[in-house]
């Protein structure tokens, strides 16, 4: 199966690395790859040439099967994203993507453009790079409805406020997630909560039929937090920690807050540090369940892509 890449940045490259390693079990070949200062590349060789005029003529020239979609995350709109999600359905391609932003503004559209294309979406590595979420409510959790989540989904923030605790600055905490590969382009998206905003908003979207947008989740992000404030959260027995999460209101509708919160380190969000994650899903027929990720890298976002690869295959 030929794979085209949109963005070439620290997942594109560690995906790259990773089908040339199993290049021999599975059989994902790179038909090239496009970016927006950097051209683009046709063939497996990656030979950066100059820029396609735009995403329709990439995408014409790559000839792929699929579209590996790996541009920046633009939390207001889900842009660009979303334009080359819909090129590459207009086009016949199956799409996987790590870019949660059109998940977050679009998702009921675009499922519905894929199933009248007749071609396959998939997602897995938008929020917690490629531990099971969406994949294991669809897998595993046949007739279960889930009517909440609790989440500490932001490994950029856990950082900035571990590097506080340990006496280094919140620029040192931003300066370390950066050089790990994990923060947002911009990290401020990750510093003022809207990466877990739109992580919250990509949740409640496909897991609850939720059809809302970031900008209705209630937010507030870490910027405001001092060292000090991380000392008094420890001395008292506490963690603070930047939690995402939703709840179906009694009379209907859906509540999200995206929040510093001091909680007990006996909280299973607490318990979660540095790149770890923990997402607990509140459901009706399973009670609460989670997918909890120890320390996952840039690596395991590559797998989330490989493993939706994978799932495409087996639909074909
Ligand atoms: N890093 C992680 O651990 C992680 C985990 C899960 C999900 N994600 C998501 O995965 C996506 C990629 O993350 P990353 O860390 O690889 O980002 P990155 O290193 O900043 O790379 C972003 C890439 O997107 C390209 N790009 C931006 N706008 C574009 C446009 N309009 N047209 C074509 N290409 C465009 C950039 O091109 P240039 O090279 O020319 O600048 C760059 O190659 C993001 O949506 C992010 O939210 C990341």
């Amino acid at each position: 199966m030929r794979v085209a890449l949109i963005g070439y940045g620290s997942v594109a490259r560690a995906f790259v690395r990773l089908l040339d390693e199993q290049k021999k079990r599975f059989p994902f070949r790179i038909a090239g790859a496009h970016t927006l200062r950097h051209g683009t590349a046709y063939g497996p060789e990656l030979a950066f040439g100059p820029a396609a005029a735009n995403v329709a003529e990439f995408l014409d020239k790559a000839q792929a099967e699929v579209l590996v979609e790996l541009s920046s995350l633009a939390p207001e709109t889900g842009e660009p994203a979303l334009t080359h999600i819909r090129e590459a359905f207009a086009r016949g391609l199956h799409v996987v993507t790590a870019n949660k932003g059109p998940l977050a503004h679009a998702f009921a559209a675009l499922r519905a453009e894929a199933a009248a294309r007749g071609v396959e979406f998939r997602y897995e590595s938008t929020v917690m790079d490629g531990s099971p979420v969406y994949n294991m409510v669809r897998n595993c959790l046949p007739g279960v409805r889930v009517l909440g989540f609790s989440g500490a989904l932001n490994s950029t923030t856990k950082i900035i406020l571990r590097a506080m605790g340990n006496g280094r600055t919140f620029a040192d905490g931003v300066a370390e997630a950066q050089s790990m590969g994990i923060a947002e382009t911009d990290p401020s998206y990750d510093v003022d909560g809207w990466d877990s905003a739109v992580k919250a908003a990509a949740l409640a979207n496909v897991l609850m039929d939720a059809n809302v947008r970031p900008q209705e989740v209630e937010r507030e992000g870490i910027r405001a937090i001092s060292a000090e404030d991380v000392r008094a959260a420890g001395d008292a027995g506490e963690q603070i920690v930047l939690t995402s999460r939703a709840e179906t209101l009694p009379g209907g509708g859906i509540r999200m807050r995206v929040r510093p919160e001091r909680l007990p380190i006996g909280d299973p969000l607490a318990t979660v540090q540095g790149t770890s994650n923990l997402l607990l899903l509140h459901t009706d027929l399973m009670g609460t369940l989670g997918t909890i990720s120890i320390e996952p890298r840039v690596e395991q976002t590559a797998y989330g892509l490989l493993s939706d690869l994978v799932d495409i295959t087996r639909t074909l």
